[in-house]
Order: structure tokens, then C-alpha cells, then sequence
């Protein structure tokens, strides 16, 4: 029923902004480094048979750091259509950091981006906006562009928190960066009570909150960088619901984890989003 009403609303000029849509799927800590290759595989296979989405889409796998090489090498020996990501990186560029990566190393391995402030890093890894801002400089210093990850608790939502909440963590996460710096970086809004639970935001309600972050980056690096800026939502992305927030003009595409995990499913998400190129 929503489904319906939505895709014939007209699509606002997200082409004429010069927006791509990206899909990315964060495989999280799933996947052995064979495993990897096997999943990298079949997704290389679907996507092959679909050239408009290959032309029209950036698609992004976020494998494991010991998948990376891995990876790396199907992608290039396939000549796939896909751009490969880190999940985390340390700011440093190199040094006595026991179990820590460098961004030079990431971009050795061929990534061209790194997902920076996942809810999970910060709940579990003591991330902050700070050291997300760390790694953002460090990350664009060396060549890899940042998928910076934003997001409210349900504490935060239900108090009435959440856009106050998220424009600090866009606006304390890019600090620092140039115009031009910033409208290279990719943002992530993932509600964190969305992340893997099954639950979603409505469609309108997760604009309002890109919509909010773009007037954020408006205000600290200028229009034209703000409207240059990809937003993708993230939390229970699925390929039932994907056609409901892509053509919110704000949502430029989605990160996605448990369903990046099956090669169908993440195909087909990234047909959806081929569905709203422009
Ligand atoms: P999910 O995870 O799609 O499994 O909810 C998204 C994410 O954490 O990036």
C-alpha cells in the first residue's frame, strides 16, 4: 500500500545533483577469507547479467580486514564491477599499534572506501565523534574516502533527540575537512534500534533526518558541497523495503548488513537502486 502510493511519486532531482546511488553491504564479522571469495563471486555473477545496474550504481563490499586481499584479487582477476571497503581503520599511518591498520595500508589493498563510526564500534569500541573525526582526516589524507556512520539510540528517538543528535555527530565527525574534502565523503543514517532488528523508520521519517544532516553540511562546508554529499540510510535494509526509501530525494542509496550477506539479495538491492538512477 505504501509501496504503491510511493513509487509514483515524482523523484526529486538526485541525477540532477549528480548524486549515484551506492549500495554497500558491510558483511560486519561474517565470511572466512574462502567464504569471502565464494560470496564475492556470486555477487560479481548476478550483477554481471544486469549492465544497467553495473553503469548506473556504485556498489560497495565491506568484507572483513582478513578478507580484504581476498577479495581484492576476485575483483580484479573478474574486472568486477565493485569497489571494495574496510569496516574500521586506525588514524595513524603507521607505528608500535599492535592490531591496528593504517589507511595507506587500506589503500595498498585497494580500497577505495572505509566505514568510519558504526554504531557497533561506538557501543562496543569506545568510538567517539572525535576519534571518528581522527580517522575521517586520516582516511582522506590517504586516498580512501570515509562512509561516516551517524545514528540515534531509542532513548534518543523517544525523547525527541534524534536530528539534534545526529547533525552533532555529522557536524563533530567531518570537522576540519575542506568544501571540497567533504562532499567526497559518504554519510550513513542508521537509527541504531533499526540495525538488525527488522524495525525501520518510516520512508518521510528517515529523510527528515538526511534532509537535516544535508542542512548541517550546508551550514558547515556550503551548498555546493552539501548537495555533492551521498546519504545512505542503513538499519533492517532489506529487498522489501529499499523501493520505499529510495526515491525520498535526501536517501541516496543504503549500507546494509544482514541482507549484503546473500549474493540474491544484495543483487537485487542493487537493481532497486538502479531503478532510481537517473
Ligand atoms: P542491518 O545492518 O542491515 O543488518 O540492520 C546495517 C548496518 O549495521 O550497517
Amino acid at each position: 500500500m505504501i509501496a504503491e502510493s510511493r513509487s509514483v511519486r515524482p523523484r526529486k532531482g538526485r541525477g540532477a545533483m549528480g548524486r549515484r546511488p551506492m549500495i554497500a553491504g558491510n558483511w560486519k564479522m561474517y565470511k572466512t577469507p574462502a567464504e569471502a571469495v565464494v560470496l564475492a563471486q556470486h555477487i560479481d555473477n548476478l550483477i554481471l547479467d544486469d549492465p544497467r545496474s553495473v553503469e548506473s550504481v556504485d556498489i560497495v563490499v565491506c568484507p572483513p580486514f582478513v578478507d580484504l586481499k581476498s577479495v581484492a584479487t576476485v575483483l580484479e582477476f573478474d574486472h568486477a564491477p565493485m569497489m571494495l571497503a574496510a569496516q574500521n581503520v586506525f588514524w595513524e599511518a603507521e607505528g608500535a599499534y599492535t592490531g591496528e591498520i593504517a589507511p595507506g595500508m587500506l589503500a595498498d589493498l585497494g580500497c577505495s572506501y572505509c566505514i568510519v563510526g558504526h554504531s557497533e564500534r561506538r557501543q562496543y569500541f569506545g568510538e567517539t565523534d572525535a576519534t571518528v573525526n581522527k580517522k575521517v582526516h586520516a582516511l582522506v589524507a590517504a586516498g580512501v574516502t570515509p562512509i561516516m556512520c551517524c545514528g540515534e539510540s531509542l532513548e534518543t528517538r523517544d525523547a525527541g533527540g534524534t536530528e539534534a543528535f545526529v547533525r552533532e555527530q555529522v557536524r563533530a565527525g567531518l570537522e576540519g575537512l575542506t568544501a571540497d574534502q567533504a562532499a567526497e565523503v559518504v554519510v550513513a543514517y542508521e537509527p541504531i534500534w533499526a540495525i538488525g532488528t527488522g524495525r525501520i523508520p518510516t520512508p518521510e521519517a528517515a529523510n527528515d533526518v538526511c534532509r537535516s544532516i544535508r542542512a548541517t553540511l550546508g551550514a558547515a562546508f556550503g551548498q555546493p558541497a552539501a548537495i555533492r554529499v551521498r546519504i545512505l540510510y542503513g538499519g533492517s535494509a532489506k529487498p522489501e523495503n529499499l523501493g520505499l526509501f529510495m526515491p525520498e530525494p535526501d536517501i541516496d542509496g543504503a549500507l546494509i548488513g544482514g541482507a549484503a550477506l546473500d549474493a540474491e539479495s544484495f543483487v537485487s538491492m542493487v537493481k532497486t537502486a538502479a531503478g532510481f538512477a537517473e
